[in-house]
C-alpha cells in the first residue's frame, strides 16, 4: 500500500516534471532577449530543484525498497522455517502412529494370548469337574459271581458321571488330569459267600475289602484317595470265590471323584 501510494506520488512527480521541463525547454527555445519570460521564470520550480527532490525521493523509495525486499527475505526465512518445523511435526507424528500401530498389535497379540489362557483356564476348570457314582442295573435281586478268578466289577447302573472319567461299560475310571481323586465302594452280599472288592490302580493292587461268609448278609467297604497322572485307570476286581449282591436297591456301590488338581 505504501509503495503504491509512493508510486503514485513518483507518477504525479514525474509528470509536473515534463509539464515543466516542456515550459522551460519552451523558454529556452525563447529565451535569447525574452524579459518577460525570466520573470515568468522565477514563478515556476527550477528543474534542478525538482530533479534534486526527485532523487532524493527516488533514494528514499530505494531505501524503503531495500526495507521492504529485507522484511520479504525474513518472512520468506520465516516461513521456510516454519515448513521445516511441520515437515519435522510430520514426521513425528508419523512416528507416532507408528508407534500407535505397532501398540495396537501388540494388544491385539496380549488379547489374544490372555484369551487363550482363558480358554485354557476354562478348559482346565471344565476337566476339573469329575465326579462319578455307580451301581448296578439289575430288575431283580442277583448276585455276581463267585468265579473262579478275579474279574472287573462292572458298575452299569450309573448316579452320575461328571466329565464321564468312568465307562460303565468297561467299569474302568480314567483319571482326565492329574490330580489327587478319592474313591469309595461299599459291598453288600448274602451271607453264602465271602464277600469284597480289591482296587486297582493300572492293573495293580491298592487296597481291598472283604468279609467272611456268615449266617447273615454281610457288608465291607473302603475309601483311598490317590494322586493320578492323567489316563492312570482305577477299577474294582472281584476275587475269586467271593460275591457281591446286585440288588434293586442298589447296596453296592463304587464312586469316586477329583478332589483337586495337581
Ligand atoms: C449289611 O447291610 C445290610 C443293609 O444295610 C443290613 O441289612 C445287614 O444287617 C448288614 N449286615 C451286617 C452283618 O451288619
Amino acid at each position: 500500500m505504501k509503495m503504491e501510494t509512493a508510486g503514485a506520488v513518483l507518477l504525479l512527480l514525474w509528470a509536473a516534471v515534463v509539464v515543466v521541463a516542456a515550459e522551460s525547454g519552451g523558454l529556452q527555445h525563447e529565451a535569447p532577449g525574452a524579459a518577460a519570460a525570466s520573470t515568468q521564470q522565477t514563478c515556476q520550480p527550477d528543474i534542478h530543484t525538482v530533479l534534486r527532490e526527485m532523487t532524493a525521493l527516488v533514494t528514499e523509495q530505494r531505501v524503503e525498497l531495500k526495507y521492504t525486499q529485507t522484511q520479504m527475505e525474513t518472512m520468506e526465512s520465516r516461513l521456510r522455517a516454519s515448513e521445516k518445523k511441520a515437515e519435522i511435526m510430520e514426521t513425528r507424528l508419523r512416528a507416532s502412529e507408528n508407534t500407535v500401530e505397532e501398540q495396537r498389535v501388540e494388544l491385539s497379540l496380549t488379547k489374544a494370548q490372555v484369551e487363550k489362557q482363558i480358554e485354557e483356564l476354562k478348559k482346565e476348570n471344565g476337566d476339573s469337574k469329575v465326579a462319578f457314582s455307580a451301581s448296578f442295573a439289575v430288575s431283580e435281586n442277583k448276585h455276581i459271581g463267585p468265579f473262579d478268578t478275579a474279574i472287573t466289577l462292572i458298575f452299569n447302573h450309573v448316579f452320575i458321571n461328571i466329565g464321564s472319567a468312568y465307562d460303565p461299560n468297561t467299569g474302568i475310571f480314567t483319571a482326565p488330569v492329574r490330580g489327587v481323586y478319592q474313591f469309595h465302594y461299599h459291598i453288600f452280599a448274602g451271607g453264602a459267600h465271602g464277600a469284597g472288592a480289591n482296587l486297582q490302580k493300572n492293573g495293580q493292587h491298592v487296597v481291598a475289602a472283604y468279609n467272611h461268609k456268615a449266617p447273615h448278609d454281610i457288608n465291607t467297604s473302603q475309601g483311598v484317595s490317590l494322586q493320578l497322572e492323567k489316563g492312570d485307570t482305577v477299577c474294582l476286581r472281584l476275587g475269586g470265590g467271593a460275591w457281591v449282591s446286585a440288588y434293586t436297591r442298589h447296596y453296592t456301590t463304587f464312586s469316586g471323584q477329583l478332589l483337586f488338581l495337581m
